[in-house]
């Protein structure tokens, strides 16, 4: 027993669990997913992988749980660079799929590349004439043999049941692509990201390094009827994702909701027993209009904990804050999501959690 358990821990490198060492892996993935894909001096992103794939005409995203989450944010990302895109559940998929045009990209996104479902929609949409690009993790994995493209996300092994380390390369992985396929019409598009990317693994970092206000906040919300993760624009997919960790790891009624959907229902569960988790990052349009929702939630009497860079106002509004670095643009999306891995995690180890193998739950789902 004495030498399984040292194999155990030399695999965790100290750290208590498999997922704290992978989320503290994230600047190394980070920078490994990153490297060579840079041209700082141009400006520019280049992706070996990706030379022979031409602009497509729309965008399809196919991709489940955590996957989904990030195929969310690749098809904002994909729109703002004027291409047509749009996420599905890769098991909803096959049942209506969506009609194939001309210069149809389908795109699925799996860190493992063997999710069944994802396989299922991938062939339906090939099935349909559709070109395929995996964005997976896993070199020679089903996916990345069968689609016509491949973009590996470099991660690194993940064992923890719970995704991190790999959402976070796939957020950065969808952001090269789009730089890769999408003319950059402004000229400035690319080199903005370029610049930001270069300062993400730091900035990371300092997310981890910071981390100490995090159990006592555990401590003061442990035991709520339930937890809320809202957010706008590119931090939607991060209130979902906040709330999709939490609740697998933690066992506790977690819901996350694109904020402006709080009006149109989850608002009649809004109670003091409900602490909602604001994610508010730059000072945009859709942040001005979070710090809206923060105070309806507020003035019903929800404890809110606001994960922002304070460039608005929010701290006025908010009975915690959890800080992040001020970062342009997208990528502050990734940080608020660092915060709430911590979030998660530190509540499941208050709870005493069974964290890397939550009950029912699999690294692989290989079943449709
Ligand atoms: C399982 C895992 C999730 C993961 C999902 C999709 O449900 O528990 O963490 O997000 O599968 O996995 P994939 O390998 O396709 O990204």
């Amino acid at each position: 027993h004495t030498v399984d358990w040292e194999a155990e821990q030399t695999g965790k490198s100290g750290y208590d669990h498999f997922m704290l060492k992978e989320i503290h892996e994230q600047p190394t993935a980070l920078r490994q997913c990153l490297s060579g894909r840079l041209d700082p001096l141009e400006g520019e992103v280049v992706v070996d992988e990706l030379t022979n794939l031409d602009t497509p005409e729309r965008v399809q995203f196919v991709a489940c749980g955590t996957s989904y989450h990030a195929a969310l944010y690749g098809a904002h990302r994909f729109r703002e660079a004027g291409i047509p895109a749009q996420a599905f559940l890769a098991s909803e998929y096959s049942t209506a799929a969506p009609p194939i045009g001309d210069g149809e990209l389908v795109i699925g996104v799996t860190q493992s590349g063997e999710t069944a479902d994802t396989l299922s929609a991938l062939r339906t949409a090939q099935g349909h004439g559709a070109k395929t690009l995996a964005v997976t993790n896993v070199v020679g994995s089903t996916a990345a043999r069968e689609c016509d493209h491949v973009m590996f996300i470099r991660s690194g092994p993940e064992i923890g049941v719970a995704a991190t380390k790999t959402f976070s390369s796939q957020l950065v992985s969808l952001s090269l692509l789009v730089e890769s396929v999408a003319p950059d019409v402004s000229g400035s598009r690319t080199r903005d990201l370029v610049d930001s990317l270069r300062n993400l693994a730091g900035n990371v970092q300092s997310v981890l390094d910071d981390a100490e206000d995090i159990n006592e906040l555990v401590d003061e919300v442990a035991g709520s009827d339930a937890y809320f993760f809202i957010g706008r624009g590119y931090n939607a997919p991060v209130a979902l994702e906040g709330a999709l960790k939490f609740k697998e790891i933690t066992y506790e009624h977690a819901e996350g909701f694109p904020a402006g959907e709080l009006k149109h229902g989850p608002l009649a569960l809004i109670s003091e027993d409900t602490p909602v988790f604001a994610i508010v990052t730059g000072d945009d349009a859709a942040a001005r209009k979070s710090l809206g929702n923060i105070k309806e939630v507020q003035a019903r009497g929800a404890p809110v904990i606001a994960v922002t860079d304070g460039v608005l106002e929010v701290e006025r509004f908010s009975d915690s804050l959890l800080r992040i670095p001020k970062m342009e643009g997208p990528m502050s999306s990734l940080l608020a999501n660092v915060q709430l891995q911590l979030v998660a995690y530190e509540m499941a180890a208050h709870l005493d959690r069974p964290i890397d193998k939550p009950r029912n739950l699999a690294k692989s789902v290989t079943v449709e």
